[in-house]
């Protein structure tokens, strides 16, 4: 599988199918916006991702790029459903995998926000820095009874594994302390005296009203 991953990064630049005619058109008929839709794979994180991973987990990788982790999410998981929306970027990576796509990996080219969350589904990676539909991939999931969300989305460095199984904070009960909300927004209340605690889990932020 080395190999093929190998594979996959030398035609990363081929592959950055957003500067080919015809995808700003592409981009609009799925509502990506600010990048979103712009395939860029983050290799320094993936280790990261890995790391959380436990063999019975059953995974949906969204926004899957080409495969380049979900090949390497398959050798740990019991199952991956990758789903990447950009057919350039997915055609090119499925015919350089050919006949080494493993069986556990089952991977759809659509909007992972018009396909339904597969039954029994542990985990969700959601790997997309200009994620604009933060929420309603975290209500989705939530919905469909995943418990963890490992993503760059909301902080836009690193990973954060999120308990999608905790009850969230009301906004309007923090005193004081960073924030992270389930629609995807972040910040800080208050004037700093608890900068150095982990954020709190909230539900109804500012933002949230503007949605
Ligand atoms: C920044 S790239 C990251 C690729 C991969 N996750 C990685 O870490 O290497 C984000 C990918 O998400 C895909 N994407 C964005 N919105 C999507 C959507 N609604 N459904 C499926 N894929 C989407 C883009 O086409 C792009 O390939």
């Amino acid at each position: 599988m080395k190999e093929v991953i190998r594979r996959l990064a030398a035609r990363t630049e081929e592959n950055r199918a957003q500067f080919r005619g015809g995808f700003a058109a592409f981009a609009a008929r799925h509502d990506l916006s600010d990048w979103e839709g712009w395939f860029s794979p983050y290799d320094d994180i993936h280790a990261l991702v890995l790391q959380n991973i436990e063999k019975c987990d059953i995974v949906l990788d969204l926004g899957a790029g080409d495969l380049r982790l979900a090949l390497r999410l398959a050798e740990r998981a019991r199952r991956v459903y990758a789903v990447e929306v950009n057919p350039v970027v997915l055609g090119t990576a499925l015919s350089e995998i050919g006949f080494d796509l493993p069986r556990n990996l089952h991977v759809v080219c659509a909007n992972a926000l018009d396909v339904a969350i597969p039954p029994g589904v542990t985990v969700a990676v959601l790997l997309m820095r200009h994620c604009q539909h933060f929420g309603e991939y975290f209500g989705r999931l939530q919905a469909a009874g995943c418990q963890r969300l490992i993503t760059n989305a909301r902080w836009k460095s690193g990973v954060e594994v999120i308990d999608l199984t905790r009850p969230r904070v009301p906004f309007e009960q923090v005193q004081e302390g960073w924030y992270a909300c389930q629609c995807g927004a972040v910040g800080y209340v208050g004037q700093g005296e608890r900068s150095e605690s982990p954020p709190i889990e909230v539900s109804g932020c500012p933002a949230c009203q503007k949605l």
